[in-house]
């Protein structure tokens, strides 16, 4: 389990590789009323994608209701995206999301997929709210891209935790490992 300080640490770290500043916590706050009549298409065209593969779709039908339960999940997840509040508990948050899907067996590069496809998602729905006026799209679709990049991470990040966690093994002992049998595969 990561204590309270590691995922500060690590939130910091995506903060500063993306490059995230005030103002795209203004530009993602501006976007918000704007934002919001796109969360329900988005989360109905989410899933419509999710059913267009036979494990993701086996995945949503496992259990009855769960669709119409995680369509309201994601439509939260992504007002949440442009709320402003950009601190340890959004960092928690994802986090958490990330523990989800390792227990529900939900493969990383299917995350990270819809993470592609919730991008160009938001990215028509600026070109049609703005009326293709690059200038004014652009600063937004960089702070859009910008949370996006820092949610994967967090999501990710806690993703592949859980998943060493449940091995037993340290992080420390899965890099030494991995250093050697590395090295040994560049010698042959
Ligand atoms: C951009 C990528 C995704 C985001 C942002 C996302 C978001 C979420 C959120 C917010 C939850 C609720 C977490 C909680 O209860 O604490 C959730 C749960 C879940 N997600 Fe995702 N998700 C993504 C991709 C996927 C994909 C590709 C699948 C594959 C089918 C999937 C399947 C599930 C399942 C099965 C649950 C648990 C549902 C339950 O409680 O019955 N998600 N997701």
């Amino acid at each position: 389990m990561m204590t309270q300080k590691e995922k500060e640490k690590l939130f910091e770290e995506t903060k500063i590789l993306t490059g995230f500043c005030e103002e795209d916590k203004a530009n993602l706050i501006a976007l918000s009323p704007v934002m919001k009549k796109y969360a329900d298409p988005l989360a109905e065209y989410f899933y419509d994608r999710l059913h267009r593969l036979d494990t993701t779709k086996a995945i949503l039908e496992a259990k009855p209701g769960r669709e119409a339960h995680l369509k309201i999940t994601l439509i939260d997840w992504f007002n949440n995206l442009f709320a402003g509040n950009y601190d340890i508990n959004y960092a928690s948050d994802m986090m958490q999301i990330g523990q989800v899907h390792v227990a529900e067996k939900v493969d990383q590069r299917y995350l990270i997929s819809m993470y592609g496809m919730v991008f160009q998602f938001i990215i028509s729905a600026l070109e049609s709210e703005y009326e293709g006026k690059l200038a004014e799209i652009e600063p937004l679709q960089n702070s859009v891209a910008k949370i996006l990049s820092i949610d994967m991470a967090m999501m990710m990040e806690s993703y592949f935790l859980e998943l060493l966690d449940s091995t037993g093994w340290s992080m420390t002992l899965l890099k030494k490992m991995a250093t050697v049998s590395i090295s040994k595969k560049l010698k042959k």
